[in-house]
């Protein structure tokens, strides 16, 4: 029987990367996982990949900074699986520039998906979770839930080019801190992951100028140069970056019961380097 049987779980942005490796590894635990992503297509083959390995999954595509969203999100677990217990918010890209040439629309965007979208998830999650944490006091039963927020060492100690991204994820810290007060009473354990480098299609080797990638038609640049690539590995302890899987572990131990006396931390995933 795996740690997580008969919880449910949403994962945003679980269409491909460290998402993916969340998801999979949450089903593979026994949990119901909710898939998110912007694009259906890696998405729905998220879903049938933890089907054919007989896991339960259900998707919930879609842009997660769509005002109503949140609401949909959490209605899919209610009404896929009755339940949710587990919600973990990793969606997003990166859009990089120094500060003065960062136009508002760059700097909304990345605020919009990295910090208030995860706010408006978590309160769309309000009334489900303290509806049942309520009942479950009633019972005499305390039962864990879990919040994961994933953040970045950018959030923690900047990176130029990243003015909008480093105070987005740095955001997410202050959210993850206090939903961890406010949450505390209904048994809910709120955290955080700050990724160092891990290897996506988000970190790829942009030899030529850098991968682009669709949000919503606009052509977004993302990846790094290899230059940077070789001096990163070499500030890094462990001398290489991580892979999702990898990062993945870190954020579904924060989901065990092993760690239900543990929130409001932020744990830095990667591979020693500290910023
Ligand atoms: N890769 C790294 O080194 C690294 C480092 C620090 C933090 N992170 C964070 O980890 C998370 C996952 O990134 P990744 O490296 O796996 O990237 P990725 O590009 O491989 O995966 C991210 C997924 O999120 C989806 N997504 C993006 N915007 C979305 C939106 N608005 N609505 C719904 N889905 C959306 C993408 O389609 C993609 O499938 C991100 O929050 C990222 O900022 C990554």
């Amino acid at each position: 029987m795996g740690k997580l049987e008969g919880k449910t779980a949403i994962v945003t942005g679980s269409g491909r990367g460290i998402g993916r490796s969340i998801a999979v590894k949450l089903a593979s635990e026994g949990a119901n996982v909710v898939v998110n992503d912007l694009d259906a297509d890696p998405a729905q083959a998220v879903v049938d990949e933890i089907v054919a390995a007989g896991g339960r999954a259900a998707m919930c595509a879609g842009n997660v900074t769509a005002p109503d969203f949140g609401e949909r999100f959490v209605a899919t677990a209610t009404s896929e699986f009755g339940g949710l217990d587990i919600v973990i918010n990793n969606a997003g890209y990166t859009w990089d520039t120094v500060i003065q040439k960062m136009g508002d629309d760059q700097w909304d965007a990345i605020l919009d998906v990295h910090l208030k979208a995860p706010f408006q998830i978590l309160r769309a999650a309000q009334p489900v979770i303290s509806a049942a944490a309520k009942a479950e006091k009633a019972q005499g039963v305390r039962r864990n839930r879990k919040v994961v927020n994933i953040s970045s060492i950018a959030g923690l100690y900047g990176n130029p080019g990243q003015a909008n991204y480093s105070a987005a994820k740095a955001g997410l810290v202050g959210l993850t801190r206090t939903l961890a007060k406010e949450w505390g009473r209904y048994n809910v354990n709120v955290n955080a992951v700050a990724f160092g480098f891990i290897e996506t299609r988000l970190t790829e080797v942009a030899a030529d100028g850098g991968a682009t990638i669709d949000i919503e038609g606009r052509e977004i640049r993302v990846g790094i140069n290899p230059q940077l690539l070789a001096a990163m590995n070499a500030t890094i302890p462990l001398g290489r970056p991580g892979t999702p899987d990898e990062a993945a572990g870190s954020v579904v131990m924060f989901t065990y019961p092993e760690s239900d006396y543990v929130s409001g931390q932020i744990l830095v995933t990667g591979g020693g380097y500290e910023g």
